[in-house]
C-alpha cells in the first residue's frame, strides 16, 4: 500500500520535520552533485506554499559525533538551498540539540525554512537512540520523510523519531514517494520483458540482487569488472582483469542457478582490454581469452551490439554497476552506448532506472540522465530494494488514505 504524501496533509501554521538526504558529494566545500537536494524542492515548495513552517535535517558525511565540526556544516547545503529556492534558509543552530536551536524552532514563522546542523553531529543519530529522537520530536507537529537514500538506514531521525511523533501525522515527501515509486514498483509489477544490467567492480556487493533478480527478470546483462569472476567460472583466461577469487565457484552456482530457472545470464563476448587502468595504456580488443598481462577494461563493441539486441524488446530495464572502467579514457565507450540505447528505449515508452552512484554518475557523463524514467539519488538504498529487503524505516508512515468510491 502506499504511503501518505506531504500533499495529503493539512500543514498551515504547522512545524514540519523534513527528513531530507543531503549526503551530497562536496569539493572543497562546492557540492558537486546537487540531485538530492533539487529533487527535494517539491516537498519544500508544497509545505512552504500553504503556510507551514520547514525544518529540515540530514546527515552529512561521516564526523565523529562529538558536537559542531566547521569542516562538516551543514552550511553548504543551506547556500545551495538558498540560491535554488531563492529564499532564506537559515541553519538553525550549531548542533540539533543546542538550545539555540530549540529556540530558533520555537521562534519561527509560517512559510519560515529552516535547516537543523548535521544530524550526525549528535553521537544518538547514527546510534538510533530513542532519547535523541525525543528531543527532535518535540520540535515538529509533522513528520515526512524525503530521505531515500538513507532508507536502509537506521539511524534516529529515519527510525526512531517517526516512532516517537507517534499520533501525529508521519507522511512520505515527494523524493521517497517517486523513488518507492520506480524501484519499488518495478519489482513488483515490470512490464515485460524485465531485464537487469549489472555491472560495477564486484560481484560481492551484487549477489544478493543477482540471486533476487533471477525470480523477477527475464534476463540478466552482466558487465564491468564482476563479469570476470563468471568468466573465470566459465573456464575463461581472464588475463590480469580484476577478479574475486574466493568467489568463483559462487559465480558458477548462480550461472547453474539461472539455467535452472531459464533466465539468460549474458556476459561480455568481447573486451577492450589495456595493459594497465591509466589513460595512455595500449589497448586492444580480445574475442574470448585475455592473454597474460592484459586486464579487460571495457565491453567491445560485438558485446555492445549483442546486448542492444537483447535489450531492444525490454518493456523494463533496471541498471546498477557500471560496465567499464568509464571514469579512464577510452574505457567509458561501452557503458555510454548502453547508456544511450537503454535511453532511447525510455523514450520510446519502456520503464529504464537506473540506481547507484556509479551508474547515475555514467549515465549522467553520457548526457542522458534527463531520458531515463529516473535515476534513482540512492546507492546503498537502491541496491538494497534490488536485493529484495524491506525499509523498517518506512513501517512507522502512515498509509495513504483510501480513496472511498461513492456508488450511484
Ligand atoms: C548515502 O549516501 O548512501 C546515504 O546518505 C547514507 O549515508 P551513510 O552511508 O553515511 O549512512
Amino acid at each position: 500500500m502506499a504511503k501518505c504524501s506531504i500533499d495529503q496533509v493539512s500543514v498551515k501554521g504547522k512545524r514540519v520535520f523534513v527528513r531530507a538526504d543531503f549526503n551530497v558529494p562536496l569539493d572543497g566545500g562546492r557540492i558537486t552533485d546537487d540531485r538530492r537536494i533539487r529533487l527535494t524542492l517539491p516537498t519544500i515548495e508544497s509545505i512552504v506554499n500553504r503556510g507551514g513552517t520547514v525544518i529540515l535535517a540530514s546527515h552529512l558525511g561521516r564526523p565523529a559525533g562529538t558536537g559542531y565540526e566547521a569542516s562538516e556544516s551543514i552550511e553548504p547545503v543551506s547556500l545551495h538551498l538558498e540560491r535554488l529556492l531563492n529564499r532564506p534558509v537559515r541553519i538553525a543552530g550549531p548542533t540539533p540539540t543546542h538550545p539555540q536551536t530549540a529556540q530558533t524552532i520555537r521562534d519561527a514563522a509560517a512559510g519560515e525554512i529552516l535547516l537543523l546542523e548535521n544530524l550526525r553531529f549528535e553521537k544518538g543519530e547514527k546510534k538510533g537512540d530513542p532519547a535523541f529522537a525525543a528531543t527532535l520530536a518535540q520540535y515538529a507537529d509533522i513528520y515526512c520523510n524525503d530521505a531515500f537514500g538513507a532508507c536502509h538506514r537506521t539511524d534516529a531521525s529515519m527510525h526512531a523519531l517517526p516512532i516517537a511523533m507517534a499520533g501525529k501525522p508521519r507522511v512520505a515527501g515527494h523524493l521517497l514517494l517517486r523513488e518507492l515509486r520506480y524501484l519499488q514498483g518495478i519489482l513488483d509489477a515490470p512490464k515485460r520483458p524485465f531485464i537487469a544490467i549489472l555491472g560495477g567492480a564486484k560481484v560481492s556487493d551484487k549477489l544478493l540482487a543477482l540471486r533476487n533478480l533471477l525470480t523477477r527478470v527475464d534476463a540478466i546483462i552482466v558487465g564491468g569488472a564482476m563479469a570476470y569472476t563468471f568468466l573465470k567460472a566459465q573456464g575463461m583466461a581472464i588475463g590480469k582483469s580484476r577478479v574475486e577469487s574466493d568467489l568463483v565457484g559462487e559465480a558458477l552456482l548462480i550461472l547453474n542457478e539461472a539455467t535452472a530457472a531459464q533466465v539468460p545470464i549474458h556476459l561480455p563476448v568481447d573486451h577492450v582490454c589495456g595493459e594497465s587502468l591509466v589513460e595512455s595504456t595500449p589497448t586492444r580488443v580480445c574475442h574470448g581469452d585475455i592473454p597474460d598481462g592484459w586486464m579487460g577494461l571495457d565491453i567491445g563493441p560485438d558485446t555492445v551490439s549483442a546486448w542492444q539486441r537483447v535489450l531492444s524488446t525490454a518493456g523494463t530495464v533496471v541498471w546498477n554497476g557500471p560496465l567499464g572502467a568509464f571514469e579512464t579514457t577510452p574505457f567509458e565507450v561501452g557503458t555510454f552506448t548502453i547508456a544511450r540505447t537503454v535511453a532511447a528505449l525510455a523514450q520510446a515508452g519502456s520503464i529504464v532506472v537506473a540506481g547507484g552512484g556509479d551508474t547515475a554518475a555514467a549515465v549522467s557523463l553520457a548526457g542522458v540522465d534527463g531520458q531515463f524514467s529516473h535515476v534513482s539519488t540512492g546507492g546503498g538504498a537502491s541496491l538494497e530494494l534490488v536485493e529484495g529487503k524491506k525499509f523498517i524505516t518506512l513501517d512507522a508512515l502512515d498509509e495513504a488514505p483510501a480513496v472511498v468510491t461513492v456508488g450511484v
